[in-house]
């Protein structure tokens, strides 16, 4: 077993391993789906996976996975079989224990969040087989596709097409900035859900950076995920020159836009949620052209559904009623939603408690484990985040604590992957 130095030696020594992959000058990240960045990170996965000598399979949507069960004579997860291209067979064997997280980031987001658990599951399988742990059920880590939905726009997509909570037909349709579709990227149509894939998994543990401030201990366990979603707002008014267009006769699409930044901003304070206007893009984009049209996306969560439900209706209301002052018109759509995810409480409990009493605690991000646990007993361990920053380049965690949350994943994955 080794010490606590020699475990944070480890961590340090291979996340170096990854910490130049997809790196902006600024010290962000820039890891989309599927990008050069991310199939970089995709070949560390097989390597890596390739080195313990684990079975290597994917789902035909984008998801990889790498299987320890030294019992089961190159079993994939759930038991099943790798085919000639490598795609998962189905299963029917012993079952399995999934782990792992993402890859891909936001633009110029922190180095954890993603790659510190699926790095994390490799080195919990490595401390479990120092100590000659033969485990009864497989352990599978995964590496899910497009978590952010910086790329295609739709978060958690790897993760709702293996469990079919996007249709397949919606997901192929989706583009990137640059026109590309899922296809383009996968070389065919996504497979979609996987029924038998799921159904071989016992259990998902998913090892993530913590992303606020609330989480002082070095380990954690989740409790539950805030309902989110994705607003995407055009605003319409009239181009004209920024010269000569009278002030009164403006139809300015940038002042609705404004405002409805300000009123999200407003009654999520008001409500005690959480709102974000992050992205926006302007047409034409010039300084001395009054905008034609504005699109921006609103990001809105809250601790239960109706509350999210009810301030976005505040927002639209109010933006609605701007427009009408402005002479512009407003539009929004859903681009997608995520419900209320409430963690095994039962799970959590046992973990928490097998890990010593560590805090058990809520968070407003979204997560792969959000989506599985609809399908499957789920679990999160949160790693402290001194900064209390993520989604941003300061975002952090010490060795030390990184090495605590392998350490906690392995003991984890030990109890869970027994029969
Ligand atoms: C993903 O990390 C999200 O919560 O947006
Ligand atoms: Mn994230
Ligand atoms: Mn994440
Ligand atoms: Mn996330």
């Amino acid at each position: 077993m080794p010490s606590d130095l020699d475990l944070a030696r480890t961590f340090r020594e291979v996340w170096a391993e990854l910490s130049g992959i997809g790196r902006a000058p600024d010290g962000g990240y820039l890891r989309f789906a599927w990008s050069p960045a991310e199939i970089a990170l995709r070949d560390w996965f097989r390597a890596q996976a390739t080195a313990r000598g684990m079975t290597l399979t994917h789902d035909g949507n984008g998801n990889l996975f790498a299987t320890w069960f030294p019992a089961g004579d190159g079993l994939a997860p759930g038991g099943g079989r790798a085919t000639a291209d490598g795609l998962l067979a189905p299963s029917g064997g012993p079952g399995g224990v999934l782990t792992g997280s993402h890859f891909d980031s936001v633009p110029h987001g922190g180095a954890f969040d993603g790659p510190l658990g699926i790095v994390s599951a490799f080195l919990a399988v490595d401390l479990l087989r120092d100590l000659g742990f033969r485990p009864e059920r497989a352990i599978t880590v995964a590496a899910f596709a497009e978590e952010e939905g910086s790329r295609f726009g739709l978060a958690c997509l790897g993760s709702r097409l293996l469990t079919g909570a996007i249709d397949p037909q919606r997901a192929a349709a989706l583009t990137d900035r640059d026109g590309l579709c899922l296809g383009d990227v996968l070389g065919a149509a996504p497979a979609g859900v996987r029924p038998d894939l799921v159904a071989g998994f016992d259990a998902y543990v998913e090892l993530h950076v913590e992303q606020g401030r609330a989480l002082t201990a070095p380990v954690g366990v989740a409790s539950a995920i805030w309902p989110h979603g994705r607003w995407r707002f055009d605003v319409e008014g009239e181009g004209n020159h920024a010269g000569t267009t009278l002030m009164s006769d403006r139809r300015d699409p940038m002042l609705t836009y404004a405002f409805t930044v300000l009123a999200a901003n407003k009654e999520a304070r008001l409500r005690g949620a959480h709102a974000t206007v992050g992205r926006v893009e302007v047409r034409p984009n010039a300084t001395n052209a009054i905008p034609a049209a504005v699109r921006g996306w609103l990001d809105a969560r809250a601790a239960d559904e109706e509350a999210l439900a009810r301030l976005v209706e505040a927002v639209a209301k109010k933006a609605t009623e701007r427009a009408g002052r402005d002479g512009t018109a407003i539009r929004f759509t859903a681009e997608s939603t995520t419900g209320e995810v409430r963690f095994d409480t039962g799970l959590a409990d046992r973990l928490a408690t097998l890990l010593g009493g560590v805090p058990i605690l809520p968070t407003g991000a979204g997560h792969d484990a959000g989506v599985l646990s609809a399908h499957l007993p789920t679990a999160m361990l949160f790693v402290r985040n001194p900064t209390g920053v993520s989604h941003a380049p300061a975002e952090s965690a010490t060795d030390e604590d990184c090495a605590a949350g392998v350490r906690a994943l392995a003991r984890v994955l030990q109890e869970l992957s027994r029969r």
